[in-house]
């Protein structure tokens, strides 16, 4: 199927665009009150992430209400330690919890991995395909994964956690049985992917949102090789990176073989510039908090971020939108771009 607006997908592809393409990291499912009015009918979060239909219906309001120029399926990072033999649960105003937790090489070994594991996810392969159908080529669709550190901790430390010391300490301790685990996420993650892919995702995103806990030797050691992993194994479409934090390892990251590096609202541009090849494209990275100011001032930093790019760049926040944002500042931060154009002198 042709896509109508393919400004996503020419800029993730390194071309020269007119503007920036815009979309929102957490766009579905956090600040539309159409989704809160879908999400009170029902039992809790997962019996959304599980509905195709209407997690389809949840991915493209977005797409309807803010004009975005691409959409990402409405899914989580924690379906694949489920389907790995981890079930977690989503409480409410609280976040994830796995009330079994990763602790030893026996626990792991119980673990089932690669594509054998990827087979227990046919209701986000339905929600991609679905979406697309109804998509009908107006925006392309971005399908995700965790990256493995990040899917690691959550598994070991078995809930959100402001230090993630047990995970940090699983690491420090059990070196060996961590690569275990990790080298079955990984398996698993690209395997999940491909069939992603298949089913009719335009780019993936493999959101590494723990990165910034990680000392850099750790980043080395237990991070990039897996990610490197994901981004060799996918040839079908651009892979996106986003480390969130991992400003120490933009070097790695730069030398990664995917397309496109996000970038949080910490991370110095003009260092990453320096680091990242040219033929990289950056995403990123207002600061979220930027859009509770007046709406003048969200247009200026906007347009002030967009010239700092200057081009080579998807345009987004440095993180996921939070719950409570404003929806008339999102309008404004993504209305600044589609009014903007690179002057072409
Ligand atoms: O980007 C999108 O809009 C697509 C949907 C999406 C969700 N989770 C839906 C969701 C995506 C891309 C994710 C990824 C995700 N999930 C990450 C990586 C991105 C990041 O923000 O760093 C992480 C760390 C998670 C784990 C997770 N899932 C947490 C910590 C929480 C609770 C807090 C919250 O609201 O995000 C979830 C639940 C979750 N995932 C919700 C949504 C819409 C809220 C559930 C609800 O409606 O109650």
């Amino acid at each position: 199927m042709t896509i109508q607006n393919d400004l996503f997908l020419r800029a993730a592809r390194g071309e020269q665009t007119e503007r920036p393409p815009v979309w929102l990291m957490r766009q579905a499912g956090r600040i539309l009150p159409q989704y809160r009015a879908i999400r009170s009918k029902l039992s809790g979060f997962v019996e959304l992430v599980t509905t195709p239909d209407l997690a389809a219906e949840v991915t493209i309001q977005p797409v309807d209400e803010l004009g975005v120029d691409a959409a990402i399926i409405f899914s989580d990072i924690l379906v694949i330690p489920e389907a790995m033999g981890l079930p977690y649960e989503l409480i409410e105003k609280k976040g994830p919890l796995f009330p079994t937790t990763i602790k030893s090489g026996a626990d792991v070994s119980k673990l089932i991995s690669g594509e054998d594991a990827a087979a227990h996810l046919p209701y986000v392969y339905d929600a991609v395909s679905l979406t697309k159908k109804a998509l009908d080529g107006r925006v392309p669709l971005i399908g995700f994964a965790g990256a493995p550190w990040t899917l690691l901790s959550y598994m070991v430390e078995g809930s959100g956690s402001k230090t993630f010391s047990k995970a940090k300490k699983f690491l420090y301790t059990e070196e060996a049985i961590a690569h275990q685990l990790l080298q079955k996420i990984t398996d698993t993650t690209i395997a999940y992917l491909k069939n992603k892919i298949k089913a009719g995702a335009d780019l993936v995103q493999v959101f590494d949102s723990w990165a910034g806990i990680l000392s850099p030797t750790q980043y080395q050691v237990f991070a990039l090789p897996y990610i490197r992993q994901i981004c060799e194994a996918i040839d079908e479409v651009p892979v996106t990176v986003f480390a969130k934090g991992a400003w120490f390892a933009m070097d790695e990251i730069g030398k990664l073989p995917c397309q496109v590096v996000g970038i949080d609202w910490n991370t110095n541009l003009a260092d990453v510039r320096k680091k990242i090849p040219g033929d990289k494209v950056l995403q990123g990275n207002l600061d979220p908090c930027q859009l509770y100011a007046s709406s003048e001032k969200v247009r200026q930093a906007t347009l002030d971020m967009i010239g700092n790019f200057n081009g080579k760049h998807i345009a987004n926040l440095g993180h996921g939108v939070y719950p409570d944002t404003p929806l008339d500042n999102v309008k404004v931060f993504v209305n600044t771009i589609k009014d903007f154009r690179y002057s072409t002198a």
